[in-house]
């Protein structure tokens, strides 16, 4: 029995998350957030900032550790080597976004996003007036996701500045090898295109893979590519908004100088300590969460396959799993249907973009109970329809 085995529904509920909060009666597991709390080291920063009343802007001396912190968790678990000056500091990976977007694409030039996509890619684009081009990935018949590299040459023939990768990809749970990554940089560097690089589930690999860094391949990706990450998935601290963005052009770095306190270096002092916590202090924290999340994904492709007309991507990272119901054809779709009818909350596939229609994505972060409940909910939902 593992402790996250014996936190309650009532617990969670009680704690007020996003994720519990907003279906009060429905099991949450629509948004990335996990069950299993924080690392200690980081709830004592928390705690210290408390009790010395010390929540202001992050003094220097934090930002260059909250910087060295990034560095040196990229070079251990990577083995990806940036000097500490190519690290911005961002209050989280969707402003990186728009700074790609905005400073480093030719005015008004589309921005290619494969779907199924995590869904504020499709809306920050447009946020920052550039058009998405929406590439379908090509699914296998094992339900694996690959990116359609034809389509995403046409759409840089077609005048887009910058690809959206997303690696570990949410939604569809794939960690691309060196074979895919190499592929992409082919067809990206034949147009002088960028790379937006997001890699917030990078310490979330379940399966006995790398994670490679895009930007880590070779001199070509590391000259088109701003990188995204964080701790905010993998320790589970999203709310204290705290994200890093990579510069590995050192062109890009000189560019960016001007704008790199206003707009580069905007986190505040619990965000910035809280990564320094998260990076240096809690790794066995994420072992044990990662393990854990092992099991769940196995539990969840078992009971999976006990519910006709459900299939369910491989997860190779991250803690989502994106469900393929079209067999089931559920009516108002997947997300309205077992939200009614199971009593859990999932993210309906069509807010990921095209070719998400049927499909649902289910955060399965959760204590196993729960996990166990949501799909023996949705199962029987299932059949009684
Ligand atoms: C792929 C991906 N990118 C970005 C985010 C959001 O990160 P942030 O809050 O740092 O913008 C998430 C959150 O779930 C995500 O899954």
């Amino acid at each position: 029995m593992h402790p996250f085995d014996e936190i309650t529904v009532d617990q969670l509920r009680a704690a007020g998350s996003t994720k519990w909060t907003t279906f009060p009666d429905a099991i949450g597991a629509f948004i990335a957030e996990m069950d299993f709390g924080v690392p200690p080291a980081v709830a004592e920063v928390v705690r210290t900032a408390a009790d010395s009343q010390a929540m202001g802007y992050l003094p220097a001396a934090d930002r260059a550790a909250a910087k060295r912190a990034t560095a040196h968790w990229l070079a251990r678990s990577f083995d990806w080597q940036v000097p500490e000056d190519t690290v911005h500091l961002l209050p989280d990976v969707l402003s990186a976004l728009r700074i790609a977007v905005q400073r480093f694409t030719p005015p008004g030039s589309p921005v290619i996003v494969p779907t199924p996509a995590y869904m504020p890619f499709l809306t920050v684009v447009p946020a920052v007036d550039r058009q998405v081009i929406e590439v379908p990935s090509l699914l296998e018949e094992d339900g694996r996701y690959r990116l359609d590299l034809e389509a995403i040459d046409a759409a840089f023939a077609a005048g887009a500045g910058l690809l959206v990768l997303c690696n570990p990809w949410n939604p569809v749970g794939r960690v691309l090898t060196r074979e895919e990554l190499s592929a992409v940089a082919e067809v990206v560097d034949r147009h002088g295109g960028r790379v937006f690089s997001d890699e917030i589930h990078a310490p979330l690999v379940l399966d006995d893979l790398p994670h490679i860094p895009y930007a880590s391949l070779d001199a070509r990706t590391a000259g088109h590519t701003i990188t995204a990450v964080a701790a905010s998935k993998g320790w589970n601290i999203p709310g204290l908004k705290c994200g890093q963005m990579i510069l590995s052009n050192p062109d890009d770095v000189a560019a960016f100088a001007p704008y790199a306190t206003d707009a580069g270096d905007t986190v505040g002092l619990l965000g910035g300590r809280g990564a320094v916590a998260a990076y240096t202090e809690s790794q066995d924290w994420l072992e044990d969460v990662v393990t854990y999340l092992r099991g769940n994904r196995d539990l969840l492709v078992e009971m999976v396959d006990q519910i006709p007309g459900l299939r369910v991507s491989p997860v190779e990272g991250t803690y989502i799993a994106w469900l393929d119901c079209r067999e089931l054809d559920l009516p108002g779709g997947p997300a309205q249907f077992f939200r009614r009818e199971a009593g859990v909350a999932l993210t309906d596939g069509t807010s990921c973009g095209r070719g998400g229609d049927g499909f649902a994505r289910l955060i399965f972060a959760s204590p196993r109970p729960v996990l166990e409940q949501a799909l023996t909910q949705m199962r029987d939902a299932a059949a009684r329809r």
